[in-house]
């Protein structure tokens, strides 16, 4: 059945649509149903002009978007294909946002593999909708519609964890040499650009498990640089970086995601991340044995606090305990919908708290990748 463009501003004459104002960014609206498309432009419709279709129609839309919003069933593979097929069109929008009613750590790999740029799952509201929109970092701006180009570093390397990531949810074979090669490219881009657009970069871009893994990435690759380990060692690094938390394939989403404090049996699951991800790896070939222990040690605090082997400090390698002080510093710096982004410097004071249980020259070091890089 086809379905004809829903429209909520003046058709130009290639068939697209034109902006009514200069204030009023154009944006492409994307689902598989219309009760799902008409939700989606009711709530858009009061500061966007929109061109919606449904999936199934042939898409007819020309001009360039500002984002697209697609909200469908990413268990369907006819949604899939039909997604696939526009795909030369959506990456031209620079903010992909794909809103899933089924989150399952599947469906958000399959949204990352499909070109998202952001995924909302549960119950998205309106203004967390609006917010997604709006983020001051990566909003959408009526001027920000042709001119901007996927970035494709952070979208290499999303797609590299959505297959990681998918890899072990199903118990498929890992693309060990395509995750170290996205991570390679992290620090390409890190020693041209430097931390802190990284950072920003990847935080406008991803949610959740993702972007924590590319953020933690960039900072032990900074870290790295910075205390000027040689190249293998960075590469352990930032291929230990990109693996670290592939154990939490295995946790629910719901708990992953949890917005409060979680409780024991939460936390005891969560802590199982560690020695799943290093149970899954060391089946292939290509990881090494300091990347299979930084995967499997990153929660090991020096005063034998952490978990899961309760390891001391002379047990405790370079390459994890630096991975460590990335791993505590991405997770409080990261953005979250629910929670602010915590400053930096506030961050790090947390790490200089933490008595104990990370080297202390190490987090001395630490300071200016965490503060000025
Ligand atoms: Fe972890
Ligand atoms: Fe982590």
């Amino acid at each position: 059945m086809q379905h004809a463009p829903t429209r909520s501003g003046p058709v130009d004459s290639d068939g697209g649509i034109r902006q009514t104002g200069t204030d009023r960014p154009f944006l492409h609206v994307l689902a598989d149903t219309s009760d799902k498309l008409s939700g989606i432009c009711s709530i858009l419709n009061e500061k966007f002009t929109i061109a919606g279709e449904r999936l199934d129609a042939d898409s007819r839309l020309s001009q360039t978007p500002a984002a697209i919003v697609i909200r469908a069933e990413l268990r369907d593979v006819d949604n899939i294909a039909a997604i696939k097929k526009r795909a030369s069109k959506l990456a031209k929008a620079r903010k992909r946002i794909f809103l899933l009613d089924h989150a399952s750590h599947v469906c958000i790999s399959q949204a990352y593999a499909l070109g998202a740029t952001l995924v909302l799952s549960g119950t998205v509201t309106r203004t967390r909708l609006l917010a997604a929109l709006a983020d001051p970092a990566g909003g959408v701006s009526a001027s920000s519609g042709d001119t901007s180009q996927p970035d494709n570093a952070v979208e290499t390397a999303a797609t590299a964890i959505a297959s990681m990531f998918t890899a072990m949810t199903l118990g498929q074979p890992l693309d060990v040499e395509g995750t170290k090669e996205a991570g390679r490219q992290i620090a390409d881009r890190i020693t041209q650009h430097g931390l802190t657009e990284w950072l920003m970069t990847v935080r406008r871009h991803h949610e959740g498990t993702y972007q924590h893994c590319l953020l933690v990435t960039g900072v032990a690759i900074d870290f790295g640089l910075s205390l000027g380990v040689g190249r293998t060692d960075l590469e352990r690094l930032y291929s230990a970086a990109m693996f670290h938390d592939i154990g939490k394939a295995q946790i629910p989403l719901a708990i992953l995601d949890k917005p409060g404090r979680l409780d024991a049996a939460e936390r005891a699951l969560i802590e199982t991340h560690p020695a799943a991800g290093y149970e899954f790896l060391k089946g292939h070939d290509g990881i090494s044995p300091e990347i299979l222990d930084a995967v499997r040690h990153h929660h090991e605090y020096l005063d034998g606090s952490g978990y899961p082997d309760t390891l001391c400090a002379e047990s405790i390698g370079d390459i994890v305990r630096i991975l460590t002080i990335a791993d505590i510093f991405a997770a409080l710096i990261e953005h979250r919908h629910y929670k602010p982004t915590m400053p930096r410097a506030e961050a790090y004071d947390i790490l200089c708290g933490m008595n104990g249980k990370l080297e202390k020259a190490l987090v001395r070091s630490f300071k200016q990748v965490a503060l000025t890089r």
